[in-house]
């Protein structure tokens, strides 16, 4: 991504905070959501990254990767949720290398695939539409599983 993109990205917060009490707040606000919504148009679909990087592994289930489909596989692991399953993915866990080994995929992208390959296993998650939504699902990933430490 070039410099530029990732600026005004970083930006757009920033001018939400400072402007948050002005008139212009509606118009910051849209720009903001036509921010955000670029970001999900230019990550790649959950599609597009399974078949990329986590087939390798999920199609057959290399080193007892949750096969792709197999809904005795991820019956469990759906039960966990969403956002714990983004979390550890990024992770990684066990013999699942973080980010299934590919550190160019974003946190958006393995949301999209994750649900990608939950929804073929019988979920019915519904991918992030936004980075604050993202980044959100990852921080109450993580205080759940600092909750549950030690239980298992
Ligand atoms: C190098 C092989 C490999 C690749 C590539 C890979 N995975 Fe995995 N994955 C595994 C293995 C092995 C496990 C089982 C880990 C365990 O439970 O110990 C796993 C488990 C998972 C789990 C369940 C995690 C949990 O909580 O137990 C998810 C979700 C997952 N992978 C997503 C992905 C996504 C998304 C990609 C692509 C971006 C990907 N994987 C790429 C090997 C891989």
């Amino acid at each position: 991504m070039p410099a530029m993109a990732w600026r005004k990205l970083l930006l757009v917060p920033v001018i939400g905070l400072l402007t948050a009490c002005s008139d212009s707040v509606s118009q910051v606000a849209a720009d903001a959501e036509v921010v955000d919504a670029s970001v999900q148009l230019r990550a790649r679909s959950g599609e597009m990254v399974y078949q990329h990087v986590c087939m390798a592994c999920h199609a057959t289930g290399v080193n007892e990767a949750p096969k792709f489909g197999d809904r005795t596989d991820w019956a469990e692991l759906i039960e966990e949720g969403y956002g714990i399953l983004v979390y550890e993915s990024i992770k990684g866990e066990g013999m699942m290398p973080p980010r299934g080994g590919d550190i160019s995929v974003t946190d958006m992208e393995m949301a999209n695939a994750v649900a990608y390959m939950a929804n073929a296993a019988g979920a019915d998650w519904v991918a992030p539409g936004s980075e604050e939504e993202v980044q959100s699902m990852l921080k109450q990933a993580e205080i759940e599983l600092s909750l549950h430490h030690g239980e298992d």
